[in-house]
């Protein structure tokens, strides 16, 4: 799939701008803070409906003004269709064919997107949220029934987190209702389990073989998942439901103590190994950017066998960050079948031949000039 043509109306920096774009690379090039991660992350919204940078939507619209629109025309399927995102003071839209769309399941997934940018070091790095959003994020855009499991899912944590604090602090409640707020959790919580756990294994297919290329053969990536209940990854839904509940049962006595969900998808954690060490404590930087790299790579072979057709890839600052290996390994990855958005402050150094194909685009301070 790609993106022809890309309209913003007072998106961050970006007063008006109207771009038609290569659907193999485009090359953005700009000084900082001129407006470069600003485009990279309007696409990425026109496919999430959400930035990668801030859960703060009203910074994405351009200060002193009312509204951001971001409209794109994209090609999928030998068939063209617009998408469009509005972000007001009042709140948000997301048209798919010009047509609202009031449930982001029935948004999310008209447009693919994988994006890679320096922050994505942070996967392996970071905190557990970082890993649980990418899953959560990767998931719902192949798979949006996803997303709707998930809201469910935090709609009832969120009940069941203010009954336990109403118990903590000895308020009155109706005793059984712990009980059909846990049954609920445990069934969306069954739900997302099972569907992280085909995703994991299709993500270690696509990812360990890279991983083994771009080390030059010399590691091997294992991607475990940390749950919070004892189960092994080849259980159904019946299954995990069961353990959940027996789990629930033995800390009811905790979680009213503490007033929070203790256990749950909430609170899982995927783990990166090289070579069987825990990439995140004993990883070398070079070994956690690989490892970052691979993940991200992954995803596009992924989202190919479960689409039928590459994502949109957005390689935000990073090229010259990769050695001259990776940096090949990455655009050789591409060459000719992803469309891809570069952008960087330089073109020196960058020889590959891919970018020598590409089409230029020069940004400077919310403009920009092909
Ligand atoms: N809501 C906004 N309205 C107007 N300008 C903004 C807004 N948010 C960020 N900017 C400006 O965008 C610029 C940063 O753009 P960015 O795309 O991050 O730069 P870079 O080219 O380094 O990637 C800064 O000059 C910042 O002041
Ligand atoms: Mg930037």
């Amino acid at each position: 799939m790609h993106i022809q043509q890309l309209k913003l109306k007072n998106y961050r920096n970006y007063g008006d701008l109207d771009l038609s774009f290569d659907d193999k690379v485009n090359l953005i090039i700009g000084e900082n803070a001129q407006g470069k991660t600003n485009l990279m992350e309007a696409i990425y919204v026109l496919a999430f409906s959400k930035s990668h940078r801030t859960p703060r939507e009203k910074e994405l619209i351009q200060w002193e003004q009312e509204y951001a629109k971001i409209e794109g025309r994209i090609t999928k399927r030998n068939q063209n269709f617009p998408l469009e995102i509005i972000i007001s003071t009042k709140g948000k839209k997301a048209k798919l064919n010009r047509i609202e769309q009031k449930r982001l399941s029935d948004y999310i997934g008209a447009l693919n997107v994988v994006m890679f940018a320096p922050e994505d070091l942070t996967l392996v790095k970071g905190p557990p949220q970082i890993r649980r959003r990418f899953i959560d994020m990767e998931l719902g855009q192949i798979q949006p029934r996803y997303i709707y499991h998930l809201g469910q899912y935090q709609k009832v944590l969120k009940q069941r987190n203010h009954l336990l604090k109403q118990m903590q602090r000895n308020v009155k409640t109706d005793p059984t209702m712990l009980n059909v707020l846990t049954d609920q959790l445990i069934e969306h919580a069954a739900t997302l389990l099972e569907r992280r756990f085909v995703f994991l294994e299709l993500l270690r297919k696509w990812a360990r073989p890279i991983h083994h290329g771009i080390s030059r053969e010399l590691e091997e990536l294992e991607i475990k998942y940390h749950a919070t209940i004892e189960v092994s990854e080849d259980a159904n839904k019946e299954k995990i439901e069961t353990i959940y509940l027996s789990k629930f049962n033995e800390i009811q006595e905790k979680e009213i103590e503490r007033g929070t969900t203790l256990i749950g998808p909430h609170r899982d954690d995927l783990i990166f190994f090289v070579n069987n060490k825990d990439v995140q404590t004993f990883g070398s930087q070079g070994q956690q950017r690989t490892t970052a790299l691979s993940i991200k790579l992954a995803e596009i072979d992924l989202i190919y066998n479960e689409v039928g057709e590459y994502p949109i890839l957005l390689l935000d600052d990073v090229l010259s960050e990769l050695d001259d290996y990776r940096q090949s390994h990455l655009l050789n990855t591409i060459q000719g079948k992803v469309q891809t958005f570069v952008s960087t402050t330089s073109v020196d150094g960058i020889n590959h031949e891919t970018l020598k194909k590409a089409e230029l685009f020069r940004v400077n301070s919310g403009t920009v000039v092909t």
